[in-house]
């Protein structure tokens, strides 16, 4: 965790000038209640409290950014997409308490990449408690180092995503949920196809209804695909505050994959932006939620 960063104006004036947009949230984040123990991976010591003031570390490596302002919100609902898995088989998984949909995860053989998998990959964070989730961040699915070590984003891809959380104050396993649209390696890191995704859906459905994230962060195509149900292109959709299409409110900020920024670095930037969204968009949820004195 880089250590708290206090800016005076010379200093922010500066960063401005070079086009480093300086992340303030509107309360310092006192860190979340520690997670309940997870069987998918060991979560580090919790953060720091969150800095006044976060700076992108070099390695983000970010330029000039969107402004700020006010937060857009779209409201044309966009197009779905996805085929349907069996509703009884979605209303069977909509009832089932965590435990028991982390086993049905590792034992789910409803499409084919169970054949080809080491494990099913069902997320790691805190588990459901009585206040919600702060950040939901869902990925495509699992690579190579994933299904080995059965935690999402721990290769290339979940090295820069460990960077960018800790540009944001974040960390993954504190307040901060990360799962895949599908929980099965596609063999050779190829898409997952609509079945797939499909036969998925109920998973991350069953997740979000008991994780009830206050943000969601949509990072790539397919995660586009699995919380908003839109096939448009990720370049249209970021920039704006979506809503989650399986409770119609949960706001969704859409990004680009960590691992498309690792072979496109000139769109940190933007990535950027869409995380300073997200953070402006955690701020406003938390306040919505504490009742004023
Ligand atoms: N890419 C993803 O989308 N998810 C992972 O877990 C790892 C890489």
């Amino acid at each position: 965790m880089s250590a708290p960063l206090h800016l005076d104006e010379r200093q922010r004036a500066m960063l401005a000038e070079m086009g480093v947009r300086v992340w303030s949230p509107v309360t310092a984040r006192a860190p979340q209640a520690p997670p309940a123990p997870q069987a998918q991976a060991a979560v580090p010591a919790a953060p720091a409290p969150l800095a006044r003031a976060v700076v992108v570390p070099a390695a983000v490596a970010f330029a000039p950014a969107a402004p700020a302002g006010a937060m857009p919100v779209s409201v044309l609902a966009p197009p779905r997409v996805s085929a349907a898995a069996a509703p009884e088989r979605a209303a069977h998984i909509a009832q089932l308490p965590w435990a028991q949909l982390q086993s049905a995860v590792s034992e789910c053989r409803a499409c084919g990449l169970c054949q080809k998998r080491q494990q099913a990959v069902f997320g790691v964070g805190p588990a459901p408690a009585a206040e919600p989730l702060d950040v939901l961040l869902v990925g495509e699915g699992p690579g190579e180092q994933e299904d080995l070590r059965g935690e999402p984003f721990v290769g290339k891809a979940g090295e820069l995503l460990d960077l960018i959380l800790q540009a944001s104050g974040l960390q993954r396993g504190h307040g901060v949920f990360i799962t895949n649209a599908v929980k099965c390696r596609p063999p050779a890191n190829r898409n997952p196809e609509p079945e797939e995704m499909a036969q998925c859906a109920p998973f991350l459905a069953a997740q979000i209804a008991a994780l009830r994230p206050r943000i969601v962060v949509a990072m790539g195509r397919f995660a586009v695909q699995a919380t908003l149900g839109s096939s448009a292109p990720i370049g249209q959709l970021r920039g704006q505050l979506h809503r989650l299409q399986h409770d119609g409110r949960t706001p969704v900020v859409v990004t680009y994959h960590p691992a498309y920024l690792l072979r496109q670095p000139q769109d940190k930037a933007r990535a950027w932006a869409d995380w300073c969204l997200a953070l402006d968009a955690l701020d406003e949820a938390r306040g919505a939620a504490t009742p004023s004195a």
